[in-house]
């Protein structure tokens, strides 16, 4: 059976002040509650705390840590940036790649999101790819097209081995921050047609192995509806993950 899994991702939000006493309310509410136990839970925090919460949370089940990005470059004079090889060496187990915020503001190409993938591959982490389409795109009906490419162009070249150890997140772009959640129908056919993608070229039993969560204004409220969809294997969670109670909420929201 595939992974279910909740990824809190932080975004550029909380100081150090913050964000530790967040992350230990976090993991208070879960330690009290047996629900959400099987759930995957990965943390993505600013990339300054991953050492920080990795050493937190160590040897707790099923809680990981992840970043919100790493470089393609394996090492070097790239002032600024962050390597694979140094999240892994400071406990870091998922990497977010091909945020709609990185795609947009950073301007960060498929060919570019496949090498991160790559790279992140290559020293044992898991990457946590984002697809989505804008509005523009959905109201043109060229939605699917649009999540077909990016798959396609930074993700298909991967071997079986490889791919298995990717999780990929839905987030329509015109949903993320907006309160605009997809509705229950919108999110399990661009999943199911995530699902068939991966069918076609890797065949049925990966396909149904991989995990496709739902991000874009996700929250406490909604999770139920989401997560009962038979395709949708847990959620990327923005500005929800930001509040201890709503997020154990969502993971608690998984069916068990
Ligand atoms: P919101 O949950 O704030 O809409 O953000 C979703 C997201 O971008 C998670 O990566």
């Amino acid at each position: 059976m595939r992974k279910k899994i909740v990824a809190g991702n932080w975004k550029m939000n909380k100081t150090y002040s913050e964000a530790v006493p967040l992350l230990y309310e976090v993991k208070d509410l879960l330690w009290k509650s047996k629900k959400g136990e099987s759930v995957i839970k990965i943390i993505i925090p600013p990339s300054l705390y991953i050492h920080d919460f990795y050493e937190t949370t160590k040897g707790l089940k099923n809680i990981f840590i992840g970043a919100q990005n790493c470089s393609y470059e394996e090492s070097g004079a790239f002032t600024g940036e962050i390597s694979a090889s140094m999240i892994k060496s400071v406990g870091g187990s998922y990497v977010l790649i091909g945020h709609s915020e990185r795609r947009s503001y950073f301007k960060e190409t498929n060919e570019e999101l496949k090498r991160k993938t790559d790279i992140t591959l290559a020293h044992g982490l898991h990457p946590i790819f984002c697809v989505g389409e804008s509005k523009d795109k959905r109201e043109s009906g060229e939605h699917f097209k649009v999540v077909e490419s990016q798959i396609n162009e930074s993700l298909f070249h991967l071997q079986p081995g490889n791919f298995k150890k990717v999780v990929i997140a839905y987030e329509p772009v015109w949903a993320i921050g907006t309160g605009l959640t997809a509705t229950s129908t919108q999110a399990q056919e661009m999943h199911h047609h995530i699902r068939s993608l991966i069918e076609d070229k890797y065949g049925r039993i990966l396909a149904e192995e991989t995990s496709i969560l739902y991000g874009g204004s996700c929250n406490e409220k909604n999770a139920a509806e989401l997560f009962a969809c038979p395709d949708v294997d847990g959620g990327l969670i923005g500005g929800a993950s930001l509040k201890a109670k709503e997020f154990v909420e969502i993971i608690q929201a998984i069916p068990q």
